[in-house]
């Protein structure tokens, strides 16, 4: 162990790539989906295995969401030794059988409990039993653990508290031998954005998401999670207020370790198609796992070209693991119903020097928005400085692309035996046969957007952007074609 730890440590110098903790898992930013934002405590064994068979069916586990990962509410106390039981009402079969069948279908299972004496719908918690939970948890096959914050009893208050109540988890499932994505949510309470790499494969930044984008809510009432003064992160956070919280520290997340923004709100109904796209580009620009949190056995197709976009998804799992970063932030843009107007510009580097741009007008009017070469190379060099700005670049709009929807609605309706042919005519992209990785090394084209333009050196890139949308690109060096050494690439 000795030796792979300072095999790693020497590894990470040399490349200059950051590394989390060593379990091997999350080195992209894991994917999947959680019943919780659909269906809260409504599980069911028959939910877990049709949701399975949708993922395959769907192709969306072929795109890259492999992990199924069940909530709060499955337990049913715990038995004489001090072991939990699942409830065999909900889970007829047991939950190692479950996870057999998830495993069938070439899907990873996940589980959760909470650092506190009961979970947050007050089932029996894991804290003081955690050696045990592991246990069972590695017992079943469990690939993943969601790891909530309810019932702390007082434990918390300082970052040592908070982190050592998560490690007594983080040790037990490592004492397990079984490999499992520990995946903390705390909410971003005691500064998890500043200990979580070390213990866990992503740390929850912000109190719960709900189905808006904009609308601010008494309930999250944290716009600043590293406030000292944000004593209760909440449950009806918006996808603005979650993104302007993280803005201060996504270089936190890194290969290994993630800034977790929440599962998904894709499909639940409550935002516009504009605005679940921005949703999701953000989550994935952001380098947040993306865990859809729609039910799957009614996913609509217009849901389903979102969910499935590869051109999207390659900024999510650029082998970089670079997040984006804010660099202009307006708040006197033309108001929204709920008052508010912004327009944001971030942008963030990408494996072989490919650049991702969004402009985000989270405001009530259609906006232009332009940001210079200048600012968009901001972090290579400020006023201008980065030798990127004296470069032409190509404009591919990661977008244009998006799959029609009738060709979604045919895949939905299509029978089994039909699929394999509707997947190869609509091109579909395989990320079990070829990694996100490998495709960008290859330049695969379903990965790169269409070309919309290019921007001389010095100059801009300027869009229409419609009122809560956004605009999301690609940009890539002309004369470098794509060979610049930003950041070592020894490893790639
Ligand atoms: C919250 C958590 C949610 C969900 C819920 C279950 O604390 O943030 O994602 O897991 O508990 O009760």
């Amino acid at each position: 162990m000795a030796a792979t730890l300072h095999f790693a440590f020497v590894l990470a110098l040399f490349t200059g790539q950051a590394i989390g903790v060593n379990n091997g898992l999350a080195r992209t930013p894991q994917m999947g989906w959680n019943n919780w934002n659909a269906l809260g405590c409504d599980v069911s064994e028959s939910l877990l295995l049709d949701t399975s068979k949708k993922l395959v069916d769907s192709g969306l586990r072929d795109v890259g969401y492999n992990y199924v990962v069940l909530d709060d509410c499955w337990s049913d106390g715990r038995d004489e030794n001090g072991f939990l039981k699942d409830d065999l009402k909900k889970f007829p079969s047991g939950m190692s059988a479950v996870a057999d069948e998830i495993h069938k279908e070439g899907l990873l299972f996940g589980m959760y409990s909470s650092a506190g004496e009961m979970t947050c719908a007050r089932y029996a918690g894991s804290l003081d039993w955690e050696a045990n939970d592991a246990k069972s948890f590695a017992n079943w096959g469990v690939d993943y653990l969601k790891y909530d914050n309810c019932y702390h009893m007082g434990r918390f208050g300082t970052p040592k508290l908070s982190f050592d109540r998560y490690k007594v988890m983080w040790d037990a499932i490592n004492g397990t031998g079984r490999p499992m994505l520990y995946s903390l949510c705390n909410w971003g309470e005691d500064y998890s954005h500043t200990w979580g790499m070390s213990i866990a494969n992503s740390w929850r930044m912000s109190g719960d998401i709900y189905d808006s984008f904009t609308r601010p809510d008494d309930l999250c009432s944290c716009t600043d999670a590293s406030s000292p003064f944000c004593v209760a992160p909440g449950s009806h956070c918006s996808v603005l207020n979650i993104i302007n919280k993280v803005a201060p520290y996504v270089d936190r997340g890194q290969p290994g370790g993630w800034n977790d923004l929440d599962m998904l709100e894709v499909g639940n109904g409550g935002m516009t198609d504009e605005e679940y796209k921005a949703h999701f580009s953000f989550w994935a620009a952001l380098k947040s796992p993306l865990l859809m949190g729609n039910d799957l056995r009614t996913l609509s197709a217009s849901s389903l070209t979102i969910l499935n976009n590869p051109a999207v998804i390659a900024i999510s799992q650029d082998p970089d693991g670079r997040s984006v970063a804010r660099i202009r932030r307006e708040m006197n843009a033309a108001k929204d119903k709920y008052g508010v107007g912004e327009i944001q510009v971030w942008s963030g580097s990408l494996y072989g020097g490919d650049q991702v741009v969004i402009l985000l007008n989270a405001a009530g009017e259609d906006a232009r928005i332009s940001a210079s070469l200048e600012e968009i190379f901001l972090h290579d060099g400020p006023e201008g400085s980065a030798p990127q700005n004296n470069e032409e670049w190509e404009v591919y709009d990661l977008w244009a692309n998006r799959m029609e929807e009738s060709l979604a609605q045919k895949i939905l309706d299509a029978k089994a035996e039909d699929l394999p042919k509707l997947f190869k005519d609509a091109n579909w992209y395989n990320s079990t046969e070829l990694s996100y990785k490998e495709g960008l090394k290859k330049k695969d084209a379903r990965l790169m957007g269409k070309k919309v333009g290019t921007i001389k050196p010095g100059g801009s890139l300027t869009a229409k952007v419609k009122r809560h949308s956004m605009e999301m690109y690609r940009l890539k060096s002309v004369g470098l074609g794509g060979k610049r050494k930003v950041h070592a690439k020894e490893e790639l």
